[in-house]
Order: structure tokens, then sequence, then C-alpha cells
């Protein structure tokens, strides 16, 4: 098969940590005779330092004639603690979300044996733990308008808006990945305050008649939070909206040991992207100690989700199970103080690939 990828690796630990990811991509073509070809383009603050634009026309063709995008991180503390910067990283990210129509956020949170001591939870709250959280990407707060300040600067505003088709292509995703689960979804919303979580709820509870072999749940926000770190296990399916969506799964990410860990998939119209839900972590850039397992089982998904290569997939899982079997893994999840560097986790993971 024909892959042709973009890769954004953007800003901080980005750049590392995708090029381990990359090692294992070609690992796997190499070893299924798939055919690659990929191309590198700027995007966040690297790309505001050489075009002045977050995300430059150039990289989002790039994207649009891609079959998939392979993304990094975004995120500079030089515009973190700039608050009235006009241009900043995360709006690459987010204008890549709506130009490529990227509506659905995939987030599986699952566990690992061999990291379940690190979990901040104890280890029967969270062993079996297997859900997905489904976040929605293009609308919400992070995209209503108006949004700003009033003219004396001392008043702020944003702007939560969803309209029901959005809801409705969401929720429907999450029940159709339920049907291939464990089929339960859990709705997550504010419905007891918020006007855009009580149409939320509205369009699924109409929608949940259409898949009555699925068990359906609404909750509250601040339940879901405190259910996740009480109960992680009761989750299987969990959908919701795009801020809701942002704050419970660096929760869920850190449950099953590191935030080093998790991987994301973003489909919707055009080109679905691929990247792990840790930020830039800026404070390892360049380093050689960021966790590259959640890039890495972003390739996974890649494979899986933009190709449909599912073998190919579970070889990468495998590997990165196997590198933690073997404690081939970076300083955040080390035992006995033996911690290896990031590139020589993604040298390890190529190798066992190629091996196989
Ligand atoms: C994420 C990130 C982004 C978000 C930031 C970098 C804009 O936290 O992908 O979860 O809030 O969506
Ligand atoms: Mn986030």
């Amino acid at each position: 098969m024909k892959l042709n990828i973009a890769v954004l690796p953007g800003d901080g630990i980005g750049p590392e940590i995708v090029e381990q990811g990359m090692k294992a991509v070609k690992a796997v073509c190499e070893k299924y005779g798939h055919e690659l070809s990929y191309k590198h383009a700027l995007v966040g603050a690297v790309a505001i330092d050489e075009t002045g634009n977050p995300y430059p026309d150039e990289t989002h063709e790039l994207c649009m004639q891609s079959d998939a995008v392979y993304f990094g991180a975004i995120g500079s503390p030089k515009y973190d603690n700039n608050p009235s910067a006009k241009v900043r990283p995360e709006q690459g990210l987010l204008g890549m979300r709506k130009k490529l129509g990227l509506f659905a956020n995939i987030r599986p949170v699952t566990t690992f044996p061999s990291l379940l001591h690190k979990s901040p939870l104890r280890a029967e709250l969270i062993e079996g733990a297997d859900f997905m959280c489904i976040r929605e990407l293009t609308g919400g707060m992070y995209f209503g308008r108006p949004q700003g300040r009033s003219e004396d600067g001392n008043t702020a505003y944003d702007t939560c808006v969803y309209t029901r088709e959005e809801i409705e292509r969401i929720v429907r995703l999450a029940y159709q990945y339920a049907q291939k689960r464990r089929k339960k979804v859990t709705v997550v919303d504010k419905a007891n305050v918020l006007a855009t979580s009580r149409l939320w709820r509205q369009v699924a509870q109409e929608i949940e008649k259409e898949y009555p072999d699925v068990e359906t749940e609404y909750m509250f926000v601040d339940n879901a939070a405190m259910r996740l770190v009480q109960w992680p296990k009761s989750f299987d399916v969990m959908v919701t909206e795009n801020m809701f969506g942002d704050i419970l799964t660096d929760e869920a990410s850190v449950i099953t040991g590191s935030l080093g860990m998790l991987p994301s998939a973003s489909i919707g119209v055009h080109t679905s992207v691929f990247e792990p839900i840790h930020g830039s972590y800026p404070q390892a850039a360049g380093k050689n100690i960021a966790n590259p397992l959640a890039t890495i089982l972003s390739a996974a998904l890649m494979f899986e989700y933009a190709f449909n290569l599912m073998e190919e997939g579970a070889l990468i899982r495998e590997a990165v199970a196997a590198s933690m079997d073997a404690n081939i893994v970076t300083e955040d999840i080390a035992e006995n103080g033996k911690a290896y560097k990031t590139s020589e986790v993604g040298d390890w993971i190529a190798e066992y690939i190629a091996k196989k």
C-alpha cells in the first residue's frame, strides 16, 4: 500500500518524539512492504518564527494532500507567559482542526500491567480499565464568538456555542464505537447549568433511541471528574464537548501511570491527525528524556484509523508493551533508577518491529 504522510513535529519535545514515532512507522512499512512517502511541515511557535503564521497555508495544503497527518506538540513558554501576544502557537492547532474539519478527537485510555504501580490510584481501582473518550473538537468555547475584552480591558468573555448538527454527528459516532465495544455510552455535560449542555442532552436523548442495544448514562462533568478517579472501570465510551473533553482526558491519562502514554486520533471531514495528548513539555525539549510512547502509539492509531492496517497497528502496540516489559523506558516510568533516552527507546522499538 502507498502511505502518504504529512509530518508536523511542532514545538518543544515535538521533533524528538515524532522522530521516534517515524522510526516505528518506517520499520513497519519496511516489514509489510508498504511504500512510504512523507514530508515535514511547520506548525506552532516554530511556524510563527519562520513565517508569522502558526498554521501556514503550505502546511494546510500538504495536510490536505496527505492520507494522514502525524503531529507532535504545540506551545512555547515564550507565548504562555505573554497573554497579550496577538498570534499564538495554539491558534495553529485550532486552525488545523477547524480547517481539516476534525470534529472528533478519540482518546483511548488503556492500562499497561507494568505501569499499574505508577498510577496515583490503587492498582485494584485501575487494573483492567479500558475506555474511550470522544471529545468534540471544533465547537464550544474554543471557537465560539464573540471572544475578547471590553474596551477598558477589565472584562473578558468567551462564548460557548453548539449546533444540533455538531452534537448529532459526534454523539452518533460515540454510539457506533460503543456498539463495537462494551455497549455503553456516558454523555458528559453540565445540563443543570449550561444551555449548550441542555441541547447536548436533548439531542443525545433522541439519538439514544436509535441504538437500543447500547446502554446510555448521563453524567454532569463535575461528577464525571470524580468518577474517573473513583471508578474508572465503569466507563466504556465517554462523549463530551470540547473543553470538558480537554480537561477530563488529561485526568484520564494520568490514572494509567503517565501522561506520556496516551495517544489520540482526530477524525472528521478531511485528513485525520494523529498526535499524543500531552503537550510540548518545553522543560524537556532537546534533552532526549521525553517519553515517546504516546507518539509511537499514535502511529499505531494512524495505521488502524487512516489506513485500516490493523496488523501493523497491533505490531506497534506489541513493541511498546515489550519495551515496557523489558524496562526500556524513559525516566518518567523507569524502574530502579535505570532510565533510557528518548532515542534509545525509539531505536529499541524499531528494532523489535524489524526483528519480528
Ligand atoms: C490538547 C491540547 C490543546 C487543546 C492545546 C494545546 C490548544 O491541550 O490537544 O488537548 O486544548 O486542545
Ligand atoms: Mn489538552
